[in-house]
C-alpha cells in the first residue's frame, strides 16, 4: 500500500507534499517521511518518522520554500514501523532517495548479486532500489540506471526518485502499483491517487505498467523500460474537493454512513431514464453472452458480491460464482465456456483482485469492473466498467461504497430480468428507510452500550441475511477490535455455539419471512446459553421484543437497508472504546500488495 507524492516545479513543495500525503494517509499511516531540496547545490533536508502524516507536519519546518521534494506514508510490509524503516531512503552514497509503494519480491536475491557487503540501513525492500541505481549510475546515465534497476526488478513499485545533484529533475517509475503525474503551470506533481493531485491540477496522466517518467523542468516525457518514448492520454480531473473534507461530522465515516440515502438517490439519478435502466448496451451484452458469472473481490467488496450473486441468480436466473482474489489468483476452478468476470472494487486498485484480472485478460476471457473510482487501474484494464457514484470514501472502513456496490448489482441483474418490479421505485423507498434507521443513531449507540460489553460477538442470519451477516461482523471487527463472526444461524449448534457464554453478544439480521421462525429457534439456543441478543428485523417479520425494526424493502435488496444499523453498531462500539475509527490499526484503504 503505501502513498507517494513527488513535486517539483515554483510552488511549496513541502506545502503540496504534505497536503497531498495526509489525503493519501488512508493508504498506510504508521509512519511518514519527506525530502526537500535545500538552498545551496546538492542540499537536501530529509525528516521523517514513525507516525502519522500530522507528526511529519510538526518535524518538517524548514524556514525558506523548497521547490523540489518527495514524500511518503507507510503501511509497513518489509521491517516494523521505525524511524529507519520510514521513506525516504536513500542510496549508500546519498545521492539518490526515493519513495517507494509496492513489494520488491525480490529484494533479497538482488542484494546478494549485485549488492554484496552494501551497508544497508534498513530492513526495507526498498533501499535495495537506491543501491541499485547509485551502483548502475556509476557507468550508465541516471536515466538508463533507473531504467536498468526496473528491469530487474520483480513484484510492485511506483517511485519517486530525486538525484541530489539535480535541482531540476524529478524521476518516476511504475510497475503494478498505481502512479498518476498531475500536470499544471506551476509544476508536475506525481501521486499515487488523483486525491493528491486535486487542488494542484486539473490534469492528469495515469501511468502504464513498466514506465519510467522523466520530469525537467515543467516537462514530462515517458518511456518504456527500454527507453522508448511512450504515448500517454491526458485526462480531467474531476473530483469535488468539498467531497473529501469532514465537515461537520466528527468522523468520515459517519459522514459516509450518513451520505448513504443521498448516494441511492444519486445512481437513480445517473442510471434511469424515468423507470427505465440506461445501463451501457455493451455491458449487458456482455453479461448475455456469458454462461457464468465469476465476480472476484475482496473484502467488503467480495461481500457486496455474494450479495450480487443472489441476485445474478434469483432475479436473472444466471449462474454466479464469488471468489476471494487472492485465492482465486493462484487456484483457479474449472471454469464455464464463456465466463464472465466481474471485478467489485471501491478502490479500484486491489493488487489482488488486479492478479487476477491480469491472470484471465491473457488468457482471453471478458471482464467488467465495477468500482467507485473509474480513474483507477482496474476499471481503465477491464474491458467494461460501471461506476457506483458513491463519492470518495474516506474512511478504512467501507460503509457508502458496499450499499452502492449493491443497488449497482441490482441494476445489473434487474436489467436481465423479467423485470417484474419497479426497480426504481424500489431503490427510492430503501434510501427513505436508510434515512430512517440512521435517524435511531442516539437509541444504537444506547443498544451498544449495553449489549457489547465482551471481547467477542456474533452475528447471525441465514440466505441473503447471512451474507449481510459477514459484512456486518467485517465491519465491527475492523474498528472496535472485537472479534466477531458472522455466521450462518443454523450452523452455530454444529460446534461454535461452545464460545458462548454469560453475556456474550450475539446479533441476528432476520428481514426473509422463509427462514424467520428458523433464525429465531437458534436466537434462542444461545440465549438459553446466557447470550446478550440484538435482533434487527423487518416490520412484516417483526417481534415486539425485537430492538431494531426497519421498513420492509423487496426482500432481495435488504441487506442495503439491514447493514446501516450495524455499520452504526460498530461506529458506537469503536467511538465508545476510544479508538481512531476513520484509521484503525494495521489497515489501509487500498491494499495495493498481494
Ligand atoms: C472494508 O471495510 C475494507 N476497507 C476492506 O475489506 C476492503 O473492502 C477490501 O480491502 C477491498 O478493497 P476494494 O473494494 O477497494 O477492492
Amino acid at each position: 500500500m503505501c502513498g507517494i507524492v513527488g513535486y517539483l516545479g515554483n510552488e511549496n513543495a513541502r506545502e503540496i507534499i504534505i497536503k497531498g500525503l495526509h489525503r493519501l494517509e488512508y493508504r498506510g499511516y504508521d509512519s511518514a517521511g519527506i525530502a526537500l531540496s535545500g538552498e545551496g547545490d546538492g542540499t537536501l533536508h530529509i525528516f521523517k518518522d514513525k507516525g502519522r502524516v500530522a507528526h511529519l507536519e510538526e518535524i518538517s519546518g524548514i524556514d525558506f520554500v523548497s521547490h523540489q521534494g518527495i514524500g511518503h506514508t507507510r503501511w509497513a510490509t518489509h521491517g516494523v514501523p521505525n524511524q529507519v524503516n520510514s521513506h525516504p531512503h536513500d542510496s549508500e552514497d546519498g545521492r539518490f532517495f526515493i519513495v517507494h509503494n509496492g513489494v520488491i519480491e525480490n529484494y533479497k536475491e538482488l542484494k546478494n548479486q549485485y549488492l554484496d557487503g552494501r551497508n544497508f540501513k534498513s530492513d526495507t525492500d526498498t533501499e535495495v532500489i537506491a543501491y541499485l541505481i547509485e551502483k548502475f549510475s556509476e557507468k550508465l546515465t541516471v536515466e538508463e540506471a533507473i531504467r536498468k534497476t526496473m528491469s530487474l526488478l520483480e513484484g510492485s513499485y511506483a517511485l519517486a526518485i530525486i538525484d541530489r545533484t539535480e535541482k531540476n529533475k524529478m524521476y518516476a517509475a511504475k510497475n503494478k502499483s498505481p502512479l498518476l503525474i498531475g500536470l499544471s503551470d506551476n509544476g508536475i506533481i506525481v501521486g499515487s491517487d488523483v486525491m493528491a493531485l486535486v487542488g494542484f491540477s486539473k490534469e492528469y496522466i495515469p501511468l502504464d505498467d513498466h514506465s519510467f517518467v522523466k520530469i525537467e523542468g515543467n516537462t514530462v516525457a515517458i518511456y518504456d523500460i527500454i527507453g522508448k518514448e511512450m504515448q500517454y492520454e491526458v485526462k480531467a480531473i474531476d473530483v469535488d474537493y468539498l467531497n473529501i473534507e469532514k465537515g461537520e461530522y466528527a468522523h468520515f465515516m459517519l459522514k459516509e454512513i450518513n451520505e448513504q440515502p443521498s448516494v441511492i438517490r444519486q445512481i437513480i439519478g445517473r442510471y434511469f431514464d424515468g423507470e427505465k435502466v440506461t445501463l451501457n448496451g455493451e455491458v449487458k451484452k456482455a453479461i448475455k453472452e456469458s454462461n457464468r458469472l465469476y465476480i472476484i473481490a475482496a473484502g467488503t467488496s467480495m461481500n457486496a458480491g455474494a450479495i450480487g450473486r443472489e441476485l445474478f441468480e434469483k432475479m436473472a436466473g444466471i449462474p454466479c460464482e464469488v471468489h476471494i482474489a487472492s485465492e482465486f489468483a493462484y487456484n483457479m476452478p474449472l471454469l464455464s465456456k464463456r465466463p464472465l468476470f466481474i471485478f467489485i472494487s471501491q478502490s479500484g486498485e486491489t493488487a489482488d483482485s488486479r492478479a487476477v484480472l491480469v491472470n484471465i485478460k491473457a488468457k482471453g476471457y471478458r471482464s467488467l469492473t465495477i468500482t467507485n473510482v473509474k480513474t483507477s487501474t482496474l476499471a481503465r484494464e477491464a474491458d467494461h466498467f460501471v461506476e457506483i457514484h458513491a463519492g470518495p470514501e474516506i474512511a478504512v472502513a467501507s460503509t457508502k461504497a458496499y450499499t452502492a456496490q449493491i443497488a449497482i448489482l441490482a441494476i445489473l441483474a434487474y436489467t436481465l430480468s423479467d423485470q417484474h418490479i419497479n426497480l426504481r421505485k424500489e431503490l427510492s423507498k430503501l434510501a427513505i428507510s436508510m434515512e430512517n434507521v440512521i435517524d435511531k443513531k442516539e437509541y444504537i449507540e444506547e443498544l451498544v452500550r449495553e449489549k457489547l460489553t465482551k471481547r467477542n460477538c456474533f452475528y447471525i442470519g441465514r440466505g441473503i441475511d447471512y451474507y449481510a451477516c459477514l459484512e456486518s461482523s467485517l465491519k465491527l471487527k475492523e474498528i472496535s477490535y472485537i472479534q466477531t463472526e458472522g455466521f450462518a444461524a443454523g450452523e452455530l449448534k454444529h460446534g461454535t455455539i461452545a464460545l458462548i457464554e454469560e453475556g456474550t453478544p450475539v446479533i441476528a439480521i432476520i428481514s426473509q419471512r422463509k427462514i424467520n421462525h428458523n433464525t429465531r429457534s437458534n436466537l434462542q439456543e444461545v440465549k438459553s446459553r446466557g447470550a446478550a441478543t440484538i435482533v434487527i428485523s423487518t416490520k412484516a417479520v417483526h417481534e415486539t421484543t425485537d430492538q431494531i425494526v426497519l421498513d420492509d424493502v423487496y426482500e432481495l435488496f435488504s441487506p442495503i437497508l439491514t447493514v446501516v444499523p450495524t455499520q452504526l453498531i460498530a461506529y458506537y462500539a469503536a467511538l465508545q472504546r476510544g479508538y481512531d475509527i476513520d484509521k484503525p490499526r494495521n489497515l489501509a484503504k487500498s491494499v495495493t500488495v498481494e
